[in-house]
């Protein structure tokens, strides 16, 4: 059974459809990505499969996390399904930290309702959970999310996403507001914890390379709509939209003006 099924998704905001009548499905272990230009619809999906759509939105269709329909369910009913079944990571660390909680708090948070953890052993594993995302720095516990740089702000953020060691991993543009090095220090850390925990990861990006560095599978959105599936292979090989073959063109003009020599032409 798919950790993630979706059939026919649509989200309107009173009479204009953001996300239409997309289908995608993620199985346990794999690795998705979506890609598509801003506005596209990517973020209101990954907050539609997660039931987290602002009140204003209505979503139809079905969405099935762990095999819980999403759609139109009470929000009581899906709190337990987010965190150990579906985590989301976002662009902004600073959407997903409470400003005046001392971090180590934040990520013993779901540990505790999730996991039950208590006292020592809750402690330990706040402590481990800093350490997996390479903060083994004691300081970094009692600091309060605005004495951290961006990039241990995501770390931690991420820490948080992990603390109920979901099986899906949901991460939207989670490097996008970071600088170039970081970004890459952030998706190398993505990658072995994915890796590590036998994680399913549903990655939103803009950056086809980013996706296909992250991913195996991607889904191509265009104007709320999945105008393209396939393996990475497939759809960098052999692009079927034109929209995809426009990503690709672009992606590859930017990977031969890198390569060519100083003051030679691309
Ligand atoms: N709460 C909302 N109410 C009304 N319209 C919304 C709401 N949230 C998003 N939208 C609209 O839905 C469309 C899709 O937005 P979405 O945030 O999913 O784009 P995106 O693909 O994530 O773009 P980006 O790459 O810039 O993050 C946009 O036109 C956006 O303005
Ligand atoms: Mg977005």
């Amino acid at each position: 059974m798919s950790l993630l099924e979706v059939m026919g998704l649509t989200v309107a905001a009173g009479g204009r459809r953001l996300v239409d009548d997309v289908s995608f499905d993620v199985s346990a272990g794999e690795r998705v990505g979506v890609i598509g230009e801003s506005g596209s619809g990517k973020s209101v999906t990954s907050l539609a499969v997660t039931g987290l759509l602002s009140p204003s939105l209505s979503a139809s269709g079905s969405v099935l996390l762990g095999g819980r329909e999403v759609v139109g369910a009470a929000d009581r009913a899906l709190r337990p399904l987010r965190g150990p079944v579906a985590a989301l990571l976002f662009q902004e660390p600073l959407t997903a930290l409470d400003p005046l909680m001392r971090v180590g708090r934040q990520i013993a948070e779901p540990m505790r309702r999730h996991l039950g953890l208590r006292g020592e052993a809750l402690q330990d594993a706040v402590r481990t959970a800093l350490a997996d995302v390479s903060l083994p720095d004691e300081r970094i516990a009692r600091a309060f999310p605005h004495e951290l740089s961006g990039g241990q702000r995501q770390r931690v953020a991420t820490a948080i996403a992990l603390a109920a060691r979901p099986q899906l991993l949901i991460a939207d543009e989670p490097t996008t507001a970071l600088d170039v090095t970081v970004q890459d220090e952030i998706l190398t850390l993505l990658d072995r914890l994915v890796a590590e925990r036998d994680m399913a990861l549903l990655f939103i990006s803009h950056d086809l390379a980013v996706v296909a560095r992250m991913t195996d599978r991607v889904i191509v959105m265009r104007s709320g709509r999945a105008v393209e599936q396939g393996t990475v292979a497939q759809v960098i090989g052999a692009p079927q939209h034109p929209y995809t073959a426009d990503l690709v063109a672009s992606a590859r003009a930017l990977d031969s003006a890198i390569d060519a020599p100083a003051g030679e032409a691309p």
